[in-house]
């Protein structure tokens, strides 16, 4: 045999051994995998669903958006939409800074919205990101998960989309959101998102004068005025971001992630919402989470998927999103242990139990508005590191 012939056949062997290697792994994940089927059935057959809907925005629109989620779920509507129509009456308020119509631009005054639907029923999802002029995301979003065989249609590509099912184009704009960038657009230089990362910047910790601090997750999405000042107080940097979470009467589970995304962003930036994982997880047998607040660490850490996988090995909504922000501190510690940074995650279970959790905003404790057959009521979560 040749030498190029026997270092083939070494090769090959090689590759052979490594394929056996593989196989053994895959076999032990595929016994994993069908176990899990039964483990699930019995699940179903104790919980049918309890329904409710929630969503991470706390302020009148969020109540809002839950009296006409309600409705909906009530007279024995599909979580699917509920989901829609709670997003669609946050995503047009033009009051709100923080999703849709008058949400905050990009660096160069465009408003760029992205967001998720996710149906627990059919294991399906859609998305759309950095679409333009288009006011309720959510319902494109939708509009993809049913009618193509995608999940995410980003820029002109989801415009498009839109319009060619009659979505009208419209300025997203609103006088406020235009001054509050002409504004930012003045005073910006050493607060932008050009730079290393948040986290590996030389802050000794966030505080009132760190950028970080600056940040809030909650942002349009914890109390009438949150959003006040845009124009007339220093500016700050927006995450703000709702998601929307329902479980109806048949236990089917949809949730709905959207935003205009952090403000000033830079031009093309995505975050977490569009991102099926990480902004925005439904599994039908276990329940639904969402995330706000920095999306770059919601799409590292796959949170909303951890949460439910959380959800599914028995925790609770609660301590679920508490887990999903230890998992991120616990990432930052070897690289900034003072680093906090400010995500919020909402969750909830097929059983109707619920939760929030949030970190590092300063801002208090995490709130979402929760409807269910009882009431309609503001909850508070738990504040995990607050830096
Ligand atoms: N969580 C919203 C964003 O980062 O865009």
């Amino acid at each position: 045999m040749s030498e190029q012939g026997s270092e083939r056949q070494k090769r090959s062997e090689i590759d052979r051994r490594k394929f056996v290697l593989h196989s053994v792994g895959l076999g032990a994940g595929a016994l994993t995998l069908s176990r899990l089927p039964k483990a699930r059935s019995r699940r179903n057959q104790q919980a049918a669903g309890t329904p409710l809907v929630v969503t991470s925005h706390s302020n009148e629109t969020g109540g809002e958006a839950m009296r006409q989620a309600w409705e909906i779920l009530d007279g024995g509507g599909t979580a699917l939409d509920a989901v829609e129509r709670g997003a669609n009456v946050i995503e047009v308020d033009p009051e709100d800074s923080s999703v849709g119509y008058g949400g905050l631009p990009n660096e160069n005054g465009v408003i760029q919205l992205d967001a998720s639907i996710m149906d627990g029923r059919t294991y399906n999802a859609g998305a759309v990101a950095s679409l333009e002029n288009i006011k309720t995301p959510s319902s494109v979003a939708r509009l993809v998960m049913e009618r193509t065989d995608h999940v995410i249609l980003v820029g002109i590509g989801a415009l498009e989309f839109a319009r060619s099912f009659g979505f009208q184009e419209e300025d997203l704009h609103t006088e406020r959101s235009r001054a509050a960038w002409l504004r930012w657009r003045e005073e910006h230089s050493d607060r932008d998102d050009w730079g290393p990362p948040d986290h590996l910047r030389n802050l000794p910790s966030p505080g009132p004068d760190g950028r970080d601090a600056n940040r809030d997750a909650n942002s349009g999405a914890t109390g009438p005025g949150t959003n006040s000042g845009l124009v007339d107080q220093p500016l700050d940097f927006h995450y703000g971001t709702t998601n929307v979470l329902a479980v109806d009467s048949n236990g089917d589970i949809s949730g709905i992630t959207t935003t205009s995304g952090l403000s000033w962003k830079v031009n093309g930036r995505i975050g977490d919402s569009p991102i099926i994982g990480a902004g925005l997880y439904v599994d039908n047998d276990i329940g639904a989470a969402g995330a706000t607040g920095r999306g770059e660490d919601v799409i590292k850490s796959c949170a909303s998927f951890y949460i439910v996988l959380r959800m599914g090995q028995g925790r609770t909504p609660q301590e679920a999103c508490e887990d999903a922000c230890e998992l991120i501190v616990q990432k930052y510690r070897n690289v900034n242990p003072n680093f906090f940074p400010s995500e919020k995650f909402v969750a909830v279970n097929k059983a109707g139990e619920y939760g929030a959790a949030s970190m590092g905003n300063n801002r208090g404790r995490p709130r979402m508005t929760v409807r269910n057959a009882e009431s309609l009521q503001v909850h508070e979560g738990t504040t995990l590191y607050t830096g």
